[in-house]
Parts: structure tokens; sequence; C-alpha cells
């Protein structure tokens, strides 16, 4: 099993679009995708029509009540987000194993919520480094982190490669000095387009950037994904809307499989 957050400390980058557009194009690849809306916003949760209050990632991390993963379709299961998690995280603040709270719950449900199960677990997160963000991380094999054309975009990248890096000196197992942070970090340039300054700027900085796996152009397609609540793999299962953009829906197909194949 793998698991991959995505996450960014700038907000609007495509954290959610890609997240889910990633997640559905690896359930129509025969995997199955178990889903953590770990952002108050509940974007991702959304998406797929779920409102809930009880039984959400709050429950993760105040640790009471049952967690439901709700089973959504074919291969994509999800834990809904809960509005309130950046309360939830103010509670836990002084709590000293408050960054180890997701880690603890998956263990200690590894076998009655069968997560073995799952070939991946997706982890969306709110724009930021607060404790459900560093939960995320702790657990992650793998961090996506998309940057779009703007200065600020690319700042961040530093930004959030700081902050891993400070998590993974603090989180560590006290008896062996190990850390409890594995994940390797890579970034998806976003939202790119051929004919503005602000994308060539940001292609010539990445060029040489083994990190940045996949340049995602912007399209109206992947805006519509999350308007419309349809992946852009479920598109594609409908010739008529597929035929129109084939070119387009062929480029993502490729670019989601070079992901999955380099991380
Ligand atoms: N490649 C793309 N092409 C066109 N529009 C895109 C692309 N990626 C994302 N968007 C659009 O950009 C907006 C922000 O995307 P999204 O909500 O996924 O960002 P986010 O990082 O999750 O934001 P937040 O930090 O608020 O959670 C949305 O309107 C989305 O449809
Ligand atoms: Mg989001």
């Amino acid at each position: 099993m793998k698991i991959i957050t995505f996450a960014a400390i700038k907000g609007g980058v495509g954290k959610t679009t890609l997240a889910f557009n990633y997640a559905e194009w690896l359930a129509a690849n025969d995997n199955n995708v178990l889903l953590l809306d770990l952002d108050h916003q509940c974007n991702l949760s959304q998406i797929y029509n779920h409102y809930d209050t009880d039984g959400t990632v709050g429950n993760i991390f105040l640790g009471n009540g049952d967690v439901k993963i709700h089973s959504i379709k074919q291969n994509i299961s999800l834990i809904v987000g809960d509005m309130h998690l950046d309360d939830i995280e103010t509670d836990i603040e002084n709590k000293t194993n408050k960054n180890m709270l997701l880690y603890m719950w998956l263990s200690d449900n590894y076998e009655k919520l069968h997560i073995a199960d799952y070939d991946y677990i997706i982890i969306d997160t709110h724009p930021d480094f607060a404790t459900a963000t560093k939960n995320a991380v702790i657990i992650s094999n793998t961090i996506l982190s998309p940057i779009t054309p703007s200065e600020h975009g690319y700042s961040a990248k530093f930004n959030l490669e700081e902050r891993i890096n400070e998590l993974s000196k603090e989180a560590i197992d006290f008896s062996t000095r190990k850390s409890y942070v594995t994940a390797k970090l890579f970034f998806l340039a976003n939202m790119v387009r051929h004919n503005t300054k602000s994308s060539h700027e940001l292609l010539e900085v990445i060029k040489d950037d083994d990190r940045v796996l996949a340049k995602i152009p912007e399209k109206e397609l992947f805006n519509r994904s999350t308007l419309d609540k349809m992946s852009l793999s479920t598109m594609t299962d409908d010739h008529k809307i597929y035929i129109k953009q084939s070119k387009f829906f062929d480029e993502i197909n490729q670019i989601f499989s070079d992901i999955n194949q380099k991380i």
C-alpha cells in the first residue's frame, strides 16, 4: 500500500483537484483507493456529496467515536472531512502526541477497518503545515505538492521543504532516534500555460529539477471536473466527451501514468 498526501502551504494551487482526479485515475486502473479529507474546507468530501458531521476525520484527532469509511463506488472509499478540524487542532495543541494521532489511529484500526485492502490512501490537506497536515506527512510514503506559475507558488516550494525537514527532526522515536518522517517530496507544476511569461519562468527554473514530476496544463476541464463532480477518468468513459478533447485526455492519462511510475 502506498500513502500519498497532496500538500502545499499556498492555497488554490490544485491540491483537491489533482487529489480527486489522480485518485479516480488510480481507481479506473484497478487500484482500490481510500480518500482522506484532512481539510476543514471539506472540498473533497463535497465533490462526493458528503456533508456528514459525525464519523469524520475529526473523530481520528479527538480519539473518540467511530470513524466511518464510506464506500463511494467501485474502488473508491472516503473518510469525510470535518468542518471543525481547525478548532480540533487548536484543542489538541498541548497534547505531546498531537502529530502522531493519525499514525496511531491507522495502526489501531488496521485490521478492524481492513486497511490492507487498499492499494492507495490519498490525503487532501488544508493549505498550511498545521497539525493535521503534519499527521498526514508522518504516515505518507509520498508528498505531492502542486506549484503554480507565480512567484509565490515557487517560493512555497522551499517553504514546504523546510517545514518537512523541521518535522523530520522533531518526530523521532526517542529510543532509536529514527524519524517517523520517511516521505519523499515531489512537485507537480500545475496550471501551466503555453503563452505566459510566468509559465515560461516556472518551466525555466524547474527544468533541471527531477523532483518536479509533471507539467500539468491549465485547462477548463479540470475546473469542470470538480464543479460537475465528475472526474476526468469518468469523462473519458463517455465517448462523446472523450472524442472532442481526446488529445487532452490522452495527455492527462500519460501524465498520471508517469507520476505513478516515478513515485
Ligand atoms: N490544471 C488546472 N487547470 C485549470 N484549473 C485548475 C487546474 N487545477 C486546479 N484548477 C482550478 O483552480 C482552483 C483551485 O483548485 P483547488 O481547489 O484544487 O486548489 P487547492 O489547492 O485544493 O485549494 P485550497 O488550498 O483552498 O484547498 C479550482 O477552481 C480548480 O478548478
Ligand atoms: Mg483544496
